[in-house]
Order: C-alpha cells, then structure tokens, then sequence
C-alpha cells in the first residue's frame, strides 16, 4: 500500500533541518543565541515553582500576561502569548493568508517566514537584499507590493544580514500596504534598540515580535510574544491552539522580564564584544556587514566552509550561509573573552 500524499504546498517544500545537534559542549556562536545563559532568577524561579500541581492543570496566562503587559507598556488584550516567534509567524499567516494569496519576504532572512509561507499555499514573492553591503531593499521591496500582497514578513534587524531599517522606512511600508498584513521581527531588539511597537496605535495593519529565544536565553522553552492592535488580536486568539506556550515557559518569562539589570549587562557585554570582534576581523584583513544584532555576517571568500570546519575542530561552532550570501559565514557575539577566543583561533586559520 502506498502512503497518502500530502496537500501539494506540502509536497514542494524543501525539508528544513538546523543543524541543532551535539551543541551543548561548544562555543555556540552558530544560533545568534545568549552565549553565556539566561538569569539565574530564572531557573531560581522555575526550580521553586516545578512541582506536580503545577504540572497537572492546563497553563493560566493571566499573571504571565499582565506582567508582560506591564513590562512592555501594552494593555493585555494587545499582546498574544506564542510558542517562540515561530508561533508568532504561523498564526499570523494562518489568520490572514489563504492559498494562493501573496506574501512577501526578503532574502536572505529567517526561513520560517518562508516556511510557514509555503505551508499554507501562498504565492511567495521574495526581495533580495544586494551584496556586499545587504542594505535593507527598501525601493524594491515598496514595488513589489501589489493589491494582492497579504502579508509583508520583515526582520528587523535581519537575520543572517544583521541590517536594519529605521522606522520612517517602516512607515513608508506600512503606508504603501494598508492592505497587508505587516509583521516586523524584532527578534534581535535589545541590540538595536528600536521599535516599531509603538506604532501599533497608528497603523491597523502593523503586527511587532518579540522572543525569549535570542537575548533572554531561553530558546529551549520556546516563548515569545506577538503585538497588535486588540481587534486583531482577537483573530489571532481565534487562529491559535489555546495552550500552546506551556506552563514553564510562561513563568520563566516573568522572571525574566523582572530582572532587567541582567539583560541590559549582557547587552552592553554582547556591544562590547561586536566591537572586538569588527576591529580583530579588519586586522586580519576579513571583510564584514556592520550589523545591528547580537551577530556578524563575514566574508570568507571561497574558503567559508573551510574556515568553519576549523573552528568546529577546536569546539567554536559557527554558521555557514555562503549558499546564500557567497562567502558569508555568520558568527554570533556573546562576551570579548569568547570574541577573543574565536578572534585567535582565526588568526591561525586565515
Ligand atoms: C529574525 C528571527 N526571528 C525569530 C527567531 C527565533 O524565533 P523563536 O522565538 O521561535 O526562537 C530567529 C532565530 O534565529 C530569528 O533570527
């Protein structure tokens, strides 16, 4: 007997496995992820919090949710809880995208907009960033909208480019799709420093992320949150499955968003180490995109795959994209010790 075959979107998507596995004992400057871990406010919080009781009901959002509400300066009925920005991006296209219907992303960028994209048979048309300096296609990007454009998926800053746009770039998208659904990723804020979040009041059509996977440090527990305008959250909350962030997630994030002082040191660490690692790249004579994130995408020719390889070798991992981006290996930053680290194992290989 043969197995069923799948609907035809399904069937034309190309597989998409990150190469997550044996990580735990390296330097992992391959995710864009907290180097050094999340608060230990955190796991304090988690460790007097598990017990069998906790487990045994379905999660109550309520107290999650007016402390995020809180702590981003939204009311609570602006916000909807997802399980990680991937979450976030797939009830987004589930509430507003039908089969068949546009969808625009740039490329390169995070390939779940891609992904869930494609899942749900939409028509994808994609916006290229240009080498080498990977400046946000602003122009091309405002001609490719059209009266059938759903929804506009936008990274900012992008990921792998590390660029970003400024918001009256932002402004100028939302005004020419007052039709779309536009998303900004701000999956690397806290290193940027900009939001559009507060233009969520101005423009019905605007939808912000944020995850607890990047700065936060915790992408195991997948937690992240989606930003609207409360008429639009309500179809969200309709398109989502009720209980998708579970239980620890939701109380890990609260403990997060209590102990700022934490993150805004590993920000100024995380700033600290781009720096170190530009001024060591531009020693050894390795050209790089100037970014906004907690990465940087550098040049290494024909010898991209080669230069990670060895790193991998002596425990650093690294990503390679040059099957995007020719030549672009991105490598995440976290403290100067680890930026001097890989600075020095570089020294030796190139
Ligand atoms: C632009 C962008 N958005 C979102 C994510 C991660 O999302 P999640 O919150 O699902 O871990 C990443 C991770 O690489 C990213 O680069």
């Amino acid at each position: 007997m043969s197995n069923l075959a799948p609907r035809k979107a399904v069937l034309g998507m190309a597989p998409y496995s990150p190469p997550t596995g044996n990580r735990l004992d390296k330097l992992r400057l391959d995710f864009n992820e907290n180097t050094v871990g999340c608060s230990p406010k955190v796991i304090e919080r988690l460790k007097q919090t598990l017990d069998a009781g906790l487990l045994t009901v379905y999660p109550d959002y309520a107290r999650t949710k007016a402390a995020l509400s809180t702590y981003f300066r939204v009311s609570p009925d602006e916000l909807l809880l997802t399980n990680g920005t991937d979450e976030a991006i797939q009830v987004l296209v589930n509430t507003y995208v039908d089969d068949g219907d546009e969808v625009i992303a740039l490329r390169p960028s995070y390939a779940m907009y891609r992904f869930y994209a494609e899942v749900a048979g939409a028509k994808i048309v994609e916006v290229d960033y240009q080498p080498p300096t990977l400046a946000f296609p602003l122009q091309e990007l405002l001609a490719a909208i059209t009266p059938r454009t759903r929804a506009i998926l936008i990274a900012n800053p992008n990921n792998p480019t590390g660029t970003a746009i400024n918001l009256a770039a932002v402004e100028q998208i939302l005004k020419a799709a007052p039709h779309a659904a536009v998303l900004i990723d701000e999956a690397y804020y806290e290193f940027f420093g900009v939001t559009a979040l507060n233009l969520i009041w101005k423009y019905p059509q605007l939808f912000v992320s944020r995850t607890f996977s990047k700065v936060y440090g915790m992408a195991a527990l997948r937690m992240g949150c989606l930003f609207s305008q409360a008429a639009n959250v309500k179809y969200l909350h309709k398109a989502q499955s009720p209980y998708s962030v579970n239980a620890l997630a939701a109380i890990a994030a609260e403990a997060a968003v209590a102990d700022t002082a934490y993150i805004e040191n590993y920000v100024s660490e995380a700033l600290a180490a781009r720096e170190m690692l530009e001024v060591g790249l531009e020693k050894l004579g390795i050209s790089y995109v100037p970014g906004s994130a907690n990465f940087i995408l550098a040049y290494f020719g024909d010898r991209a795959i080669e230069v990670r390889d060895a790193l991998r070798e002596k425990a650093i991992l690294v990503r390679d994209r040059s099957y995007e981006i020719p030549g672009g290996v991105r490598i995440t930053v976290g403290t100067r010790e680890q930026a001097r680290r890989v600075l020095s194992e570089l020294e030796r290989i190139w």
